[in-house]
Order: structure tokens, then C-alpha cells, then sequence
């Protein structure tokens, strides 16, 4: 079936937030941790509830997570009844994400697109994901939000010395949300469960994902001190 030209398929998203967070040295997972009074992972899914495009939002968290119960029912009047979680998270986030992707796929059909964004991820606008769908409705194949690297890059050794300087031309710093068809990212996913992103997982199946330009404030949440940096981003968004 040529998926061309297949017009304004549903959107479901995926939201994995399966991860224990080792890099900010919390036993807390990070996407529980708060900032301003809301659970990371309540601003993101408030800002993917907002864009009215996505009909449904599957949380991907880990099978023994004592937190989400907690957060679901404290905080569902921020994000709504388009938010379902589904305790199935994997080792890796590729299969996270590939058993969200199989928990929603009997609701929604092989070219349907399934837009994944990181729990990590709280400072991402609506604006800027409707922007996202918006460039992505005709493609054949999806993409993901990207920034064209600024720094200049260099290769090291193992004892920490230059031996190289890295032509930056062309190179990208891969965000989410990133976007596929359910069927062919699930096969995608399946084939690579070691994939960091999606679009590598794609990319390994020949693919092209289209690189769309982000925004430096859709920051990933890792390291502690991003957490100040997320708490501006937030307050600049909400004024
Ligand atoms: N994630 C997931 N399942 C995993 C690993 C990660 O669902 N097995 C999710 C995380 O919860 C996060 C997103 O994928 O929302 C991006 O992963 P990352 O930033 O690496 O988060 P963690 O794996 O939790 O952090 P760390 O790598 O520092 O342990
Ligand atoms: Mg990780």
C-alpha cells in the first residue's frame, strides 16, 4: 500500500519514561523529580495534551514503578483522559517504546503515525509540536526535531588529548519528538533494540528521516544541573 498521499492519518503518542535516571544520581527517577510544584513528567505530558492532534497518549513506565499511580491520580486534571499508562517499559528506551507501540497498535492502523517524545523532555511548547506535525502530515516516511550542532567538535583519545577537529557541516543533535508509521517503526524498533532513537532504528532499515529544526530549549533533562536550566525554560514559556 503506497503511504503517499495518505491523508491526515491519527496521531498516537508514545511517551517512554521507563528509565531510572543513573546520570542525575537520584534514586528518585528523574521524570518524577519536581519543578515548580509539577512532576517532569507532568509538564510534558500537559504540553502533548494540549496540541488537540494527538488523540492519545501511551506513558511507557517500568513494570515495578511505584511512583506513576501516585502521579496519575494527583495530577490527571493537568493532562486528561488522553493519557494512558502502561507499566510494560523495557530494559533499553527502544523497547520501551516498541512495547508502546504494541500495547496501542490494535487501535490504530499500519500508517498511522506515532509521534514518540521523551518524558525527559518537559520543556517542549504545543507550538512547537503542532510546527512538527504540521511538516511531517505529507511524508511519506517522518522525522524528527533537530538542531544543527554550534560548537566546534573534536575528536579525543582515550587519555583525553585531541587528535582530531570534526567538520561540522550537516551534522545534527537529534531531539523528540520523532515521528514514524506504527507498523514500519515497530519493525524498525524490533530489528534494533539498541537504537538510541528512533531515526537511527529507521535509518538502519534504509530510511531517511526528515530533519526538522528545534529548539534549544527542548532540552533533555540528564545531568541535575539541567534542572535549573528547565525551570527557566519553563517560566520564559508560561510568560
Ligand atoms: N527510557 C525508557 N526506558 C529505558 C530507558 C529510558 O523509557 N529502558 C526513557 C527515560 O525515562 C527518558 C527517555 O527514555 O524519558 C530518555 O532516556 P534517558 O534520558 O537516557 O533517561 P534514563 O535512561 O532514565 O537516564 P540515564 O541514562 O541517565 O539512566
Ligand atoms: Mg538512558
Amino acid at each position: 500500500m503506497p503511504l503517499i498521499n495518505t491523508p491526515l492519518r491519527r496521531v498516537v503518542a508514545i511517551v517512554p519514561a521507563a528509565g531510572s535516571g543513573s546520570r542525575m544520581g537520584d534514586s528518585l527517577p528523574k521524570q518524577y523529580c519536581e519543578i515548580y510544584g509539577l512532576p517532569i513528567i507532568a509538564h510534558t505530558l500537559r504540553a502533548l495534551a494540549a496540541v488537540s492532534r494527538i488523540e492519545r497518549i501511551a506513558v511507557v513506565v517500568a513494570p515495578d514503578d511505584c511512583y506513576w499511580q501516585g502521579i496519575a491520580d494527583a495530577y490527571a486534571d493537568q493532562f486528561g483522559a488522553k493519557v494512558v499508562w502502561h507499566p510494560v517499559g523495557g530494559s533499553t528506551r527502544a523497547s520501551s517504546v516498541l512495547n508502546g507501540v504494541r500495547e496501542v497498535a490494535a487501535d490504530f492502523a499500519a500508517d498511522d503515525w506515532v509521534l514518540v517524545h521523551d518524558a525527559a523532555r518537559p520543556c517542549i511548547r504545543p507550538t512547537l509540536i503542532e510546527q512538527f506535525l504540521d511538516q511531517l502530515v505529507d511524508d511519506p516516511i517522518g522525522g524528527l526535531l533537530a538542531l544543527p550542532v554550534a560548537d566546534t567538535l573534536k575528536r579525543g583519545d582515550s587519555s583525553q588529548k585531541v587528535v582530531a577537529t570534526i567538520d561540522r557541516d550537516y551534522l545534527w543533535r537529534a531531539q523528540t519528538p520523532q515521528m514514524f508509521r506504527l507498523a514500519v517503526l515497530a519493525e524498525a524498533l524490533a530489528a534494533m533494540p539498541t537504537a538510541t532513537d528512533e531515526a537511527q532504528a529507521m535509518e538502519s532499515l534504509g530510511h531517511h528521516p526528515k530533519l526538522i529544526v528545534g529548539d534549544s530549549t527542548n532540552l533533555k533533562i540528564t545531568y541535575e544541573t539541567d534542572l535549573l536550566l528547565a525551570q527557566n525554560y519553563l517560566m520564559a514559556h508560561e510568560t
